[in-house]
């Protein structure tokens, strides 16, 4: 009988952690689970010093994946005894705050192909468009998209001398300032990258680069909840996230997950909300017809039921993949309804970081007022 870890991690989020409220797995207790064959090793640390609580524990894992993986797996129990760890405050803001950038906002999906990109993209226009200095980091190292979709894909980013420094200076077009992993990569080529080494080039994008003074910058994260991410968000003081979703069930799966790793304590980094993409197709000659052909409101639901704000919907239409294609992202349209939703959507972005950063630390504020319908930056 060969076990699984994955049913083993399954069985042990039966166990409780005393005082906690989370289960043992949730609570980073267990730290390894290593399977050979019938046998499974679980290494766990627990808070508790006393030999009762070890003992206590040892058995809760003996009896749990006896009783729900294979009777006769033969288990060894390693506890450590560690001091509790000092829980991060709520909504603290990881890293180093960058001088000059005052709102990093990450942009992620769980799923690929939801339209992360494409949403970033029209955010960082419609921002642009309404006064703010927008920078845009395209950190998708695995599929950089930033360039064909503002059209700069022959450009390459130039040195500047900033105060005896040689720094990057990023590309701009259409009043956003971007710089993408792929303008330092061959068309073609596939990078493959660990956690810390794409967090340390992205790191380089940001310190290392003359950005100037930024209202937004946004940070197109490439899909899925992996490694990749815990590095990017533990050294980068994100202010906040955005979650993109269709409304399709895959998707709405890999969104809660998305969802979800923001918020677990070692990230902590706040929800600003949902956006459903692709919420329902229009065809252009029929701009009053829906179909809602990934179902209807699912990342709507799931706003709800996450509790975390609903920041809109974007219809599937086709103008808006030719948008990103031709690098002319579909928000800079004038007086189109695809304008509108982006433009409705952007405030909404704005109005939630506002809330947000009300709970900051007086070093990191910054005072957005939303005036009639259009926002304005204040300088502290
Ligand atoms: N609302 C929309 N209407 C029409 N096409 C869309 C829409 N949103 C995205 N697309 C198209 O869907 C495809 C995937 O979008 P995009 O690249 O933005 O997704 P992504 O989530 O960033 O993908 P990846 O996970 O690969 O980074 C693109 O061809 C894009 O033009
Ligand atoms: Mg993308």
């Amino acid at each position: 009988m060969k076990l699984d870890k994955k049913e083993i991690l399954k069985a042990l989020e039966n166990i409780t952690v005393p005082g906690e409220g989370q289960n043992m797995v949730e609570s980073g207790a267990v730290k390894n689970v290593v399977v050979f064959g019938d046998e499974v090793v679980v290494d766990i640390t627990i808070n508790n010093p006393s030999l009762q609580a070890r003992k206590k524990t040892e058995v809760e894992i003996l009896k749990v994946i006896h009783a729900e993986v294979y009777e006769k797996a033969k288990i060894t129990v390693n506890v450590k005894v560690d001091a509790p760890a000092a829980k991060p405050k709520v909504n603290e803001i990881k890293g180093k705050p960058v001088p000059g950038i005052k709102n990093i906002i990450a942009v992620a999906s769980g799923k690929g192909g939801v339209g992360k990109s494409t949403v970033t993209a029209n955010l960082a226009v419609s921002l642009a468009k309404m006064g703010f200095k927008v920078g845009l980091l395209d950190a998708d190292i695995y599929g950089p998209s930033m360039p064909i979709m503002f059209d700069v894909a022959q450009e390459k980013p130039l040195a500047v001398n900033i105060d005896g420094k040689s720094k990057m200076k990023p590309v701009e077009n259409y009043g956003v300032k971007i710089l993408s992993i792929g303008f330092f990569t061959q068309p073609g080529q596939a990078v493959i990258w660990r956690g810390p080494m794409a967090a340390k080039a992205l790191n380089q994008m940001i310190f290392d680069a003359h950005w100037g003074e930024l209202d937004f910058m946004l940070l197109d994260l490439p899909p899925g909840t992996g490694d990749i991410h815990l590095s990017i968000m533990q050294s980068l003081p994100i202010t906040g996230a955005v979650v993109v979703s269709t409304p399709q069930e895959v998707a709405l799966a890999d969104a809660r997950k998305g969802v979800a790793m923001f918020q677990q304590d070692s990230i902590n980094v706040p929800v600003l909300g949902i956006i459903e993409n692709m919420a329902y197709f229009t065809p252009e000659e029929l701009p009053n017809n829906k179909y809602y052909i990934f179902g209807k409101e699912g990342a709507k639901h799931l706003a709800e039921d996450l509790k975390v704000p609903f920041l809109g919907e974007i219809p599937l239409v086709q103008s808006i993949r030719e948008a990103g294609d031709v690098g002319r992202p579909a928000a800079l349209q004038t007086a189109t309804a695809i304008e509108n939703s982006f433009e409705e959507i952007t405030k909404k972005v704005v109005q939630e970081v506002v809330g947000r950063n009300e709970h900051l630390p007086p070093t990191e504020a910054i005072k957005i007022t939303t005036m009639a319908g259009c926002s304005a930056v204040k300088k502290k």
